[in-house]
C-alpha cells in the first residue's frame, strides 16, 4: 500500500494524501494582493492532486515586506484576494494552507530575477526595517533599528491579526515561517541576535520570541485546525540540529502539529539559490531527527522529485509528509503523475471528471501512452 496516498488526519483535518506543495514566493503581488496569477499557481496544484497546498510566504505588516511583490495580510482587501483561490483549492479536494511571515533585516529585497540583492533606497521610499540586533544581514543590506520590546509586542499582535485574517480567508492549516534568515530565525539565532535583554543570549532567551509567537498564533489559531512551523534545522551560522530538537520539543508543547525541516538563509541569501549541487532529500536527516527524537510529526523538503524516493523517505518512517516545491513548478500535476507510476491510479477515476471522462476514453481505445 502506498504511504504516499494515505490519508493523514491532523486534529481535525484529514489531508487526503502526503504531497504537499512548499511555500514558494511569485513576487508578483499588487499592493500585497494575490493576483490571477496566484490563483492558477496555487489551484492549478489542487486539480493536480496534491494534498495541501501552501501560500508562499505572507507578511504580517509592511516593516516585513521582502520585496514589493510579497503577498500580505493585515488588511481586508488581501483578505477578499485570497478567499477565491481558498475555495478552488477546496473545491478540487485539497486543503489550503497559509505561510506566515516577516522579513525583519531581509525585508527590502530584489526579485530574484533582478538580482536577489538589496533595494537601496530610504525607510521613506521604501519601508522601515527592523529586527533583534541592529546588525544587517550583509554587505549592502539595511542596518535594521533593534527592536524595543514595545516593537516585540506590537509584531505579535500583528501575526495574531493576519492569523485571524487567514481564518477568515478561508485556510485551514497555517505554517508560521521561522526559517530562512528571517525574523523569527534572526531572533534564534547567536549571529543575528546580540540582544542583552529576556529575547537574547541564552537559547531559552533566543526561543523566547519564537515561542510566543506560536502561543499567540495558537490561542486564535482554531483547536480543530492543524498549526505547522517551518525551521532552518541547520544553518552554517552558529544554530545546530541539537537547538532544533530543542525548539521543535517546545514548539510541541505550545500546539504545533508539524515541524517542516529546512535548513538555511542566514548565512546565504537562500536555501535554493545557492547554486551548489546538493543530494536529493538533502533535508530527509533533519526531518527524521526530529520525529524520532520529539515525537512530532515532520514534513521532508528539498530536493524529493521521484514519486518513489517520497514512498522510501515516508515508509522508513523519516517523516510523515513530503513537501515538493521546484518540481511542482515543473510538473503541477505532480501528484495525479506519482499516483500512476506507484499504481495506485490503474486509470484516471481519481482526476477531475472534466478530464477523467476524456482520458479514459482515450485509453480505452488504445490512444494513450501507457503511463
Ligand atoms: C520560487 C521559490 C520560492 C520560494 N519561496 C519560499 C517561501 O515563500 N517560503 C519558504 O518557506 N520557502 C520558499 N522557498 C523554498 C521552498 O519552499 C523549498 O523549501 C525549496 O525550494 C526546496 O524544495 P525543492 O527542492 O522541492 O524545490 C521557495 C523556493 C522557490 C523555488
Amino acid at each position: 500500500m502506498s504511504r504516499l496516498f494515505t490519508p493523514l488526519t491532523l486534529r481535525g483535518i484529514t489531508l487526503p494524501n502526503r504531497i504537499v506543495i512548499s511555500p514558494m514566493a511569485l513576487y508578483c503581488a499588487e499592493d500585497g494582493c494575490a493576483t490571477p496569477f496566484h490563483f492558477t499557481h496555487l489551484t492549478s496544484f489542487a486539480t493536480g492532486g496534491a494534498g495541501l497546498i501552501f501560500t508562499e510566504s505572507t507578511k504580517v505588516e509592511r516593516r516585513g515586506m521582502g520585496s514589493f511583490g510579497d503577498l500580505c495580510l493585515w488588511n481586508d482587501a488581501h483578505v477578499e484576494a485570497l478567499r477565491p483561490i481558498t475555495r478552488a483549492i477546496k473545491l478540487a479536494g485539497a486543503i489550503a494552507g497559509m505561510q506566515l511571515n516577516h522579513s525583519g533585516r531581509k525585508a527590502r529585497s530584489q526579485r530574484p530575477w533582478e538580482g536577489f540583492g538589496p533595494l537601496q533606497g530610504s525607510d521613506e521610499d521604501l519601508w522601515p526595517v527592523i529586527a533583534p540586533s541592529a546588525i544587517s544581514h550583509g554587505e549592502g543590506w539595511a542596518t535594521p533599528r533593534e527592536m524595543t520590546i514595545e516593537d516585540i509586542r506590537e509584531v505579535i499582535d500583528m501575526w495574531v491579526a493576519s492569523t485571524r485574517r487567514a481564518v477568515d480567508a478561508g485556510f485551514e492549516v497555517l505554517e508560521i515561517h521561522g526559517a530562512h534568515g528571517y525574523l523569527i530565525h534572526q531572533f534564534l539565532s547567536p549571529k543575528a541576535n546580540q540582544r542583552t535583554d529576556q529575547y537574547g543570549g541564552s537559547l531559552e532567551n533566543r526561543l523566547r520570541f519564537a515561542l510566543e509567537i506560536t502561543e499567540a498564533v495558537r490561542a486564535v489559531w482554531p483547536e480543530h485546525l492543524p498549526l505547522f512551523f517551518r525551521v532552518s534545522a541547520t544553518d552554517a551560522a552558529g544554530w545546530e540540529l541539537d537547538d532544533t530538537v530543542k525548539l521543535a520539543a517546545a514548539l510541541r508543547a505550545r500546539g504545533v502539529d508539524v515541524i517542516d525541516c529546512s535548513s538555511g538563509g542566514m548565512a546565504t541569501r537562500s536555501p535554493t539559490a545557492s547554486g551548489q549541487t546538493l543530494a536529493p532529500g538533502y533535508q530527509v536527516p533533519y526531518a527524521e531527527r526530529v520525529r524520532h527524537d520529539t515525537g512530532i510529526s515532520t514534513m521532508a523538503v528539498g530536493l524529493i522529485t521521484e514519486p518513489d524516493h517520497a514512498e522510501e523517505i515516508l515508509g522508513e518512517g523519516r517523516a510523515d509528509l513530503i513537501a515538493i516545491g521546484r518540481e511542482a513548478l515543473y510538473d503541477p500535476f505532480w501528484a495525479r503523475h506519482a499516483a500512476r507510476s506507484l499504481g495506485v491510479e490503474k486509470d484516471f477515476s481519481g482526476w477531475p471528471v472534466q478530464y477523467a471522462w476524456w482520458l479514459n476514453r482515450r485509453a480505452r481505445a488504445g490512444n494513450s501512452i501507457a503511463r
